[in-house]
């Protein structure tokens, strides 16, 4: 360990540790904007410039290895006078652009302007021109005027995608960040350089002159695109449409975690969540296409289902639950579909594996197929939808539930017709409305994910809680408060009222997430340890008692 004090604080850090690094363990911000933690050094920005005692001139924090003893002052008027004197340089060639750039609000040429700035400006000179409005791939945007040529976009490319589309050009005044000629920047990760770059140089095409980001409300969650489990902060608003078209998710950012997507995103999945805004199923419906109330729903069709559960010989129940369900609900849909009224049920469908990297995307596009797995609806053991379906085909079904999926896709029109002329009850329960929704005699409304609690298990067993960003759209109800509702009228004792409750009882009957509670889980997630021998599955101690 070495022990270095800074303005008058001292700290042990380990050998190889820089000012800027020993600096953020006090707490203390030293401004940059080169250095990023995930990118390697580049040291030219020199915003970050710090008075070292012993040292004749200032030194860059970002790329000064601490040595035994140092001691460092960050907010001594001499660090200051540097600092100042390289934001003058930088924003010399800079265009007052600032009403119309969307970085405004969040760029850290206005914020250190302020923070540490304020001088008077001596430029006098006419600023350089350079392109500005380049389209550079199908999301991002570049502003040559703005930028700083801090160099983050191009190590970016360089280092994560390792796709190289960016370079600096020429020299002097005259130096400009471009793409290579022939290039187009539509790498799988494109737009996580606009996260990156701290000015307005890049910015996003889906994104732009679309709001102030101080009218955006933001809110902590999980991308739902792929097994991975991304975290991200979704901006919304709720009660200004006229922002954004009507939709209330205006943009999604990377949110850190170590342990899952450190400071990234895959532009899959921050472009993905359109179906949350777009042709959403908002009214109950009826076989023939009529409106009706949750009441007659849910009455109608727990009739039906007591009925089947009741059959002798068994039940004539068929479930086809999602692993794009929550811990809680799948959870539930066990206790209540297979523990009360003896169903099979099922998480497992013939979906196509999508594309994957080495990087964050995975070829399973669910969000808690582990979670599915953990508790026995699906992998090594579960039933599949093949099986289910084939049974409702031979006339061994009276009911016939499917969550979300399109079946048609899976086993084509005619299936489907025929199965739902066979069951004598076919509910859809979903949020998008689909060719399979159209066999169906009831059609429930569910709201999105971010439009309630509960958690996912990311293909790694970490447990992140899903929160929830905003209320479900219309008349559509969360999969949970649907499923107590049901368990209510069948006279299933589950006495749990919201998800975290559900959770609690699910951590009692669960091996792989014992002990485990919300508050826990927090912001970045467990690792859970599946216990499950050759089916990677957790081991499951029985039934829940709630
Ligand atoms: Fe830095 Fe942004 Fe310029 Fe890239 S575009 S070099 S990230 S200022
Ligand atoms: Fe240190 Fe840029 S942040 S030189």
């Amino acid at each position: 360990m070495l022990s270095l004090t800074i303005d008058g604080r001292e700290v042990g850090v380990s050998e190889g540790t820089t000012v800027i690094q020993a600096a953020e363990k006090l707490g203390i911000f030293i401004p940059r904007y080169c250095y990023h933690p995930g990118l390697s050094i580049a040291g030219n920005c020199r915003i970050c410039l710090v008075d070292v005692e012993k040292s004749p001139k200032l030194q860059i924090a970002c790329n000064m290895p601490v040595t035994d003893g140092m001691v460092v002052h960050t907010k001594n008027e001499k660090a200051e006078a540097g600092r100042r004197a390289v934001l003058e340089f930088l924003l010399a060639n800079h265009p007052l652009d600032c009403p119309v750039c969307d970085q405004s609000g969040e760029c850290d040429l206005q914020n250190f302007y302020m923070n540490f700035g304020l001088y008077n400006p001596r430029f006098r000179e006419h600023k350089v021109k350079k392109q500005k409005a380049v389209t550079l791939g199908p999301h991002v945007m570049l502003d040559q005027e703005r930028c700083i040529l801090c160099s983050r976009c191009v190590r970016f490319t360089d280092e994560i995608t390792k796709t190289g589309e960016f370079g600096i050009f020429n020299r002097g005044d005259k130096a400009e960040l471009g793409i290579y000629p022939g290039e187009v920047l539509d790498n799988p990760y494109s737009a996580n350089v606009v996260d990156i770059c701290p000015v307005g140089a890049l910015t996003e095409s889906d994104f732009r002159f679309k709001a102030r980001v101080w009218y955006l409300s933001s809110a902590q969650t999980v991308c739902n695109g792929c097994s991975q489990g991304c975290n991200i902060d979704m901006h919304f608003v709720l009660d200004r449409p006229h922002l954004n078209d009507g939709a209330r998710i205006v943009r999604v950012k990377p949110r850190y975690n170590p342990d899952v997507n450190q400071w990234w995103l895959c532009d899959e999945g921050r472009y993905g969540l359109g179906w949350l805004d777009c042709e959403r199923l908002t009214e109950v419906r009826t076989a023939n296409g009529a409106d009706a109330t949750w009441e007659q729903a849910l009455t109608s069709i727990s009739t039906t289902l007591a009925g089947a559960g009741a059959e002798e010989g068994g039940a004539r129940i068929g479930v086809i639950a999602s692993a794009q369900l929550t811990n809680e609900e799948l959870f539930l849909i066990r206790e209540i579909f297979q523990g009360g009224l003896g169903a099979q049920v099922t998480a497992s469908v013939p979906e196509k594996p999508g594309s994957s990297d080495d990087l964050l995307i995975k070829a399973d596009k669910n969000p808690n197929t582990l979670g599915a797995t953990l508790l026995g609806l699906a992998g090594l053991g579960a039933p599949d939808a093949g099986q289910i379906v084939e049974e409702a085909l031979a006339g061994k079904l009276d009911v016939l539930w499917v969550f979300g999926h399109d079946m048609v896709e899976f086993f084509g029109e005619g299936t489907v017709r025929e199965l739902s002329e066979k069951v004598g009850l076919f509910v859809f329960s979903g949020t998008n409305a689909n060719p399979t929704a159209s066999f169906a005699n009831w059609v429930l409304p569910t709201s999105g994910y971010v439009e309630k609690d509960g958690t996912f298990v990311n293909c790694h067993g970490r447990v992140q809680r899903v929160g929830s960003v905003f209320p479900p759209l219309g008349d559509s109800r969360e999969d949970w408060c649907i499923l107590l509702e049901l368990a209510g009228l069948l006279g299933l004792p589950l006495e749990w009222r919201d998800p975290k409750q559900i959770f609690l009882g699910l951590a009692k009957a669960e091996a792989p997430f014992a002990g485990l509670s919300y508050e826990a889980i927090g912001e970045q997630g467990v690792e859970i340890t599946p216990t499950g021998s050759d089916s990677g599955a957790g081991e499951r101690t029985g039934a829940a008692a709630p």
